[in-house]
C-alpha cells in the first residue's frame, strides 16, 4: 500500500471522531449525514441528523413525509433545495427501487440530488467501492501535500484533485480511506496554522518542505456576492383572542422555495418611506392599515453568495386583509408560526422579537 494511505489509515483509527453515524453501515443513515455534513460542521450536524434520523428512520418514512415538515427540520442550515431534494430521491428509492438503496455511485448519480461527492461517500462508506471522495477539507490537504496549484475554484480543479485523491485510495478499505482523508482535513490539515510539527505526513508533503504551506490551496475567490435589500412588513392583527400575522410562500425558482416569510419589497438599495410609496404592494397595505412602523436598525445576514440586508416594518391591520392578501399569502395565528419553515433570517427576527405580538 502507498505509504501516504497506510499513514492516513493508521491516524485515522487512532484519531477519528466518534459520530452516531460511524457505528452503522446503512446507506440511509451515511446519506443523511453526508448531506448534512455538506451544510454545516460536525458539531452542529450531529443535532440535525439526530433530529432527521428519529422523525425518520428509514427511507419508506421519509418519502411519505410532507415537504414542509423536511424543510422545518432543515431550517437554519440553508441550501432548501437540498431538502426538497432528498425527500424526492427518498420516494424515487421506495417508487422505482422497491425501497432498496442503489449501491454504486453511478446508480446513485441518477437520484435527484444525488451528485458527485455524495454518490461516492454513500457507495465507498456503505458499499465499500473503491471511489475517491473530494470536499473541501480533501482540496486542502491534497494541495499541500502534492503542492499542486491549481485553483480550487477553478473549471479544472475537481478533475485535477480527483486524480490525486484516486492515486492514493485504498481499495481494500475506501470507506475508511475516504473518511480517513476527509478527517485529516478537518481536524489537522486544517485552513489556519496547522501543527505541522506533529503531523504523521510531515516527511511526505511537499508544501510543508517547500515553506509553503500557508500559501495553499491556491483560491482565485471569484465568487460574485449579490447584495440584496428587503423591506419586510409583519402585520399584526387580533381576531376572537389571537394575533394573526401575513406569511408568504416563496414559489419556485427561489433559493428560499418552500419556505414562509413576511410580505415584501426587494430592490437594489434600501429604500425610504416616500420611495416605497412608489410600490404597489406599500400602497395596498396603506390602504388597510394607517401605520406602519418601522424597526429601527437594519439587519444584515450573510450567505454563501449573498449579503442580505433587511428593514422590518410593523402593519397594525384591524380588517381589509383582502386588498392585501394574494394566492402566496396566507394569515397564520401567532401558536401556528412554529410549524412553518422560514429563513433564518425571519426565525431569528421572531426570536429576538418575542414580544411583538404583545402589542397586537
Ligand atoms: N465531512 C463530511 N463527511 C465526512 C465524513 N464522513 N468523515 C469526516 N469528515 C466528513
Amino acid at each position: 500500500m502507498n505509504p501516504v494511505s497506510a499513514a492516513l489509515l493508521i491516524w485515522y483509527r487512532k484519531n477519528k471522531r466518534v459520530l452516531p453515524w460511524r457505528k452503522i453501515s446503512d446507506p440511509y443513515c451515511i446519506w443523511i449525514s453526508e448531506v448534512i455534513l455538506q451544510q454545516t460542521r460536525v458539531n452542529q450536524g450531529i443535532d440535525y441528523y439526530m433530529r432527521f434520523i428519529e422523525r425518520w428512520p428509514d427511507v419508506e418514512q421519509l418519502a411519505r413525509a410532507s415537504e414542509q415538515e423536511v424543510l422545518k427540520l432543515w431550517q437554519g442550515l440553508g441550501y432548501y433545495s437540498r431538502a426538497r431534494n432528498m425527500r424526492l430521491a427518498a420516494q424515487e428509492i421506495v417508487n422505482k427501487h422497491n425501497g432498496v438503496f442503489p449501491k454504486t455511485a453511478i446508480e446513485l448519480k441518477k437520484l435527484k440530488g444525488i451528485g458527485d461527492y455524495t454518490a461516492a461517500a454513500i457507495s465507498s462508506i456503505a458499499f465499500n467501492e473503491p471511489v475517491a471522495v473530494i470536499d473541501g477539507n480533501v482540496f486542502r490537504m491534497l494541495s499541500r501535500l502534492f503542492n499542486e496549484v491549481t485553483p480550487i475554484d477553478s473549471a479544472a480543479a475537481r478533475k485535477t484533485f480527483l486524480l490525486l485523491a484516486e492515486s492514493l485510495l485504498d481499495k481494500n478499505h475506501p470507506g475508511d480511506f475516504n473518511q480517513a482523508i476527509m478527517e485529516f482535513g478537518a481536524l489537522q490539515c486544517v485552513p489556519k496554522n496547522p501543527d505541522c510539527e506533529n503531523c504523521t505526513l510531515q516527511t511526505h508533503c511537499m508544501a510543508f518542505m517547500l515553506k509553503k504551506v500557508d500559501h495553499l490551496p491556491v483560491k482565485r475567490n471569484n465568487v460574485r456576492i449579490r447584495k440584496r435589500f428587503l423591506h419586510y412588513f409583519v402585520f399584526l392583527h387580533k381576531h376572537e383572542q389571537q394575533c394573526y400575522t401575513l406569511l408568504r410562500y416563496r414559489g419556485s425558482g427561489d433559493v428560499w422555495q418552500g419556505l414562509y416569510d413576511f410580505p415584501c419589497i426587494e430592490s437594489d438599495r434600501i429604500l425610504s418611506i416616500s420611495e416605497l410609496e412608489k410600490e404597489h404592494l406599500f400602497c395596498a397595505i396603506k390602504s388597510v392599515a394607517p401605520e406602519i412602523i418601522p424597526i429601527s436598525g437594519i439587519r444584515k445576514h450573510i450567505l454563501t453568495h449573498q449579503h442580505l440586508m433587511a428593514q422590518f416594518y410593523i402593519v397594525k391591520c384591524n380588517n381589509g386583509f383582502e386588498h392585501v392578501k394574494n394566492n402566496s399569502l396566507s394569515l397564520v395565528s401567532q401558536t401556528e408560526l412554529g410549524n412553518y419553515p422560514m429563513p433564518r433570517l425571519i426565525d431569528q427576527f421572531l426570536y429576538e422579537n418575542e414580544n411583538l405580538f404583545d402589542n397586537c
